[in-house]
């Protein structure tokens, strides 16, 4: 088959970018969007053009790499195939975003939030010796829809409070973090954390718009932990 793809190209941050159109001829309907994009690399290459710059890693959806917005909607290019698309497919990096290159964007500030939260296991206690720290069927289970998330910050990015506020406010992919980790049984820290959590900006600009599950990759709610971690304050 044969595919318009209309991608943002911006060779550098201080540059101004717009869309291009390239054609693919040939494309496999079994591709993903990320795949369309390595062979149109390749074609690009072959011409002596400057290929199309963006982030990859795992190849299946583990790794968050390769976030974009594809068709209006954030999503992975290495889990949306070909069979999803129709006729000219827009490709735009993450909204609101500064871009470093091409379909790259540049997450700094996203980073330093998720840091922020200190997203890792913190116990007064060590593990019993040789072993692993236990939790209860139950307790495991309270994770679920949280471990998941594999930081692609798709949601953060598809969230109009984030886009006004990305400064104070945390924005749901670090806010689901927060969450997971307060909500782990093994983690010693949860009213630490909570009080932290405690702020008009960093965590009550969140007005319940929903944007961030829609467009999760994953199929996860951080809309939802988001309501979690403000029940938990509430109820303290
Ligand atoms: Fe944004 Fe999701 Fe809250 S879209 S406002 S983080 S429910
Ligand atoms: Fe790792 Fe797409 S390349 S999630």
């Amino acid at each position: 088959m044969k595919l318009t793809l209309r991608i943002w190209r911006q060779s550098s941050a201080d540059q101004p970018g717009g869309y291009q159109s390239h054609q693919l001829e040939n494309v496999s309907p079994d591709l993903s969007l990320r795949e369309a994009l390595d062979q149109l690399n390749e074609q690009l290459i072959s011409c002596g053009e400057r290929p199309v710059s963006f982030e990859l890693d795992c190849r299946e959806g583990i790794c968050g790499s390769c976030s974009m917005n594809i068709d209006g909607t954030n999503t992975l290019a290495c889990l949306k195939s070909i069979d999803e698309v129709k006729g000219e497919v827009k490709i735009f990096p993450l909204p609101h975003m500064p871009v470093v290159k091409d379909l790259v964007p540049d997450l700094s500030n996203a980073y330093r939030q998720l840091a922020s939260i200190e997203p890792w296991l913190k116990s007064d206690k060590d593990a019993p010796e040789g072993e692993e720290r236990r939790q209860s069927p139950e307790e495991r289970e309270k994770l679920d829809g949280l471990w998941e998330c594999v930081l692609c910050f798709s949601c953060s990015t598809a969230c109009p409070s984030y886009w006004w506020n990305s400064d104070e406010y945390l924005g749901p992919a670090v806010l689901l973090q927060a969450y997971r980790w307060g909500a782990d049984s093994r983690d010693d820290s949860t009213d630490e954390r909570l009080y932290a959590l405690d702020d008009s900006f960093a965590l009550y600009r969140c007005h319940t718009i929903m944007n961030c599950a829609q467009t999760c990759p994953k199929g996860l709610n951080p809309g939802k932990a988001i309501a979690g971690i403000k029940s938990e304050i509430a109820s303290r």
